[in-house]
């Protein structure tokens, strides 16, 4: 049986270590009684070295983005090396708030590399932010995943899950989540893009969660009849109760 992913994005919150540290080990009691779910928790960077996933084989931290250099002249930047020995395991990247602070395509990929070459596993956000009714998003989807994973070492697509989050419904401003049946066309072209870059085997096994407004009512939507491998979740995450909700429901799928 795969296990689900459920990734929190803590964004930039909390405000101080303290609240962030409750959060976490709130987080962690929750861990505690999953079986088949693994949860990736992002917070801001500073606060990694608070934060100790302990023995758990479920629970990890990540970054929510990282530089395209280790080290060097780079005043405000964070290192993916700095990511790494700090806790994460994992990286998110080309995460639509990123794109809108100016990361492009071609950054994204700097990034992509940068991070397999020091060790992290790669969270890709990709998504449109409107979807016209030709289909023409489809085209930037496919461009995103394309440039993104350009050049990259065939065994590093192993340590890489993709988030379908479509702009438009990310956020306290979004009017609604995507729906099950639209995620699950969206994941198969994802998949069908990844299976001309890898062999099918690898492409077919790279994990597609959904992100974009995700809750506790929602969520089996999506990992059910959406047939999602995970979700990543923004606002949702900074509630320990609507949290382990989402966790509990992600654990009791089949
Ligand atoms: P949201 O954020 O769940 O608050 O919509 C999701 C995201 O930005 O990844």
């Amino acid at each position: 049986m795969k296990k689900k992913i459920v990734i929190a994005n803590w964004k930039l919150n909390p405000e101080t270590p303290r609240e962030a540290k409750e959060l976490f080990s709130k987080i962690k009691a929750s861990v505690k009684n999953l079986r088949q779910t693994v949860v990736v928790v992002a917070p801001p960077a500073v606060f990694l070295n608070l934060l100790d996933v302990g023995k758990s084989r479920l629970l990890a931290l990540a970054g929510q983005d990282g530089f395209t250099e280790n080290v060097g002249a780079y005043t405000g930047q964070v290192g993916m090396s700095s990511l790494k020995y700090s806790g994460a395991t994992y990286v998110i990247l080309g995460h639509s708030e990123r794109r809108s602070a100016g990361d492009t395509n071609e950054i994204i990929n700097q990034k992509v590399k940068l991070a397999f070459k020091t060790g992290l596993s790669v969270v890709l956000c990709v998504g449109e932010s409107i979807r016209d009714a030709h289909g023409e998003y489809l085209e930037i989807i496919k461009d995103q995943v394309k440039s993104a994973l350009s050049r990259v070492d065939k065994k590093d697509f192993k340590k890489i899950m993709i988030a379908y989050e479509p702009v438009w419904a990310i956020g306290k401003d979004a009017k609604t989540a995507d729906t099950p049946d639209n995620f699950l066309h969206n994941a198969l072209f994802i998949k069908k893009i990844l299976s001309q870059m890898v062999e099918k085997k690898v492409a077919f096994s790279i994990p597609i969660l959904y992100g974009g407004s995700v809750d506790s009512s929602n969520v089996v939507g999506f990992l059910s009849q959406g047939e999602a491998d995970g979700v990543l979740v923004g606002r949702s995450s900074l509630s320990s109760d609507e949290f382990k909700k989402i966790l509990q429901v992600s654990d009791q799928i089949k």
